[in-house]
């Protein structure tokens, strides 16, 4: 495992991306990327559920095994789906199952209200990446993916998270949609890395859905998005070429039979 505190401190930025099967996360690793998350947003950009609080430990077990098999020098950590961190205990027999399937440190939602939960992992000997800020699995309770770090109470329960996650053993923190100037003072405040996604440049890394980034869901884009590719018009473009190829060979043998 990189020492990702000293990247921090030399000043080297983090990187990481998503990948939920083999050949997005052998590509994603021969790219040199750090950290490869198999996010629960695979519940939306693969399985076609609304949000990700449908997503089962089953199916993060699968895609981790999947992604596993394609990572030979990133990081791969795996995200654990709601209601398998609850408690302390079943949070660190679920982090146990993704390890066995193939995840090098897992991370959960949640920061001051979960110490328990990450402390009785990392005591376990997992790494653990932390996530605060929003919180996409608690999107129904927070009525949409809002931006976080407006008002100073919310500015000071972010501090409070960040702080909390660090002495609980997490290795690094990531920073969803928060306030890029609220995301510069956490990253200050705490010895670990912050990894941000739609949280400014400030943060020590910074983490996208790989989806979003080569444009392979083309139905909802984050605003703080900007895309590298059109994946999803390459595939609509060949697609439609294979129709038309096989299709019109179709009437030019039936031609030839009259
Ligand atoms: O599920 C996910 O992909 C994530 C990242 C976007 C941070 O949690």
């Amino acid at each position: 495992m990189k020492n990702f505190r000293q990247m921090k401190h030399r000043g080297e930025k983090i990187t990481a991306l998503t990948a939920y099967d083999y050949p997005t996360a052998r590509l994603l690793d021969e790219s040199g990327i750090d950290i490869i998350l198999v996010g629960d947003s695979v519940g939306m950009v693969v399985l076609g559920y609304q949000d990700t609080t449908n997503v089962t430990l089953d199916e993060m077990l699968h895609h981790t095994r999947a992604a596993a098999r394609g990572v030979k020098q990133a990081l791969l950590v795996a995200d654990m789906p709601i209601h398998t961190y609850d408690t302390a205990a079943q949070a660190v027999e679920a982090a146990k199952k993704l390890v066995d399937a193939g995840a090098q440190a897992v991370k959960l939602e949640g920061g001051l209200s979960h110490v328990a939960q990450i402390a009785a992992i990392t005591k376990a000997g997992i790494p653990f990446m932390a996530h605060i800020g929003m919180l996409p699995q608690r999107v129904r309770e927070q009525g949409g993916y809002r931006i976080k770090g407006r008002t100073q109470p919310e500015v000071e329960a972010l501090l409070a998270d960040a702080h909390a996650v660090e002495q609980a053993g997490a290795f690094s923190v990531v920073l969803e949609i928060v306030l890029a100037d609220v995301a510069k003072q956490i990253t200050a405040a705490v010895g670990i890395p912050t990894i941000g996604i739609g949280s400014g440049e400030h943060c020590d890394g910074q983490i996208l859905v790989t989806h979003d980034l080569i444009g392979l869901f083309p139905w909802f884009t984050p605003k703080f998005v900007s895309a590298e590719a059109r994946v999803a018009e390459e595939i609509r473009r060949a697609a439609r070429a294979f129709v038309e190829r096989t299709k019109s060979s179709g009437q030019i043998s039936q031609a030839s039979l009259h």
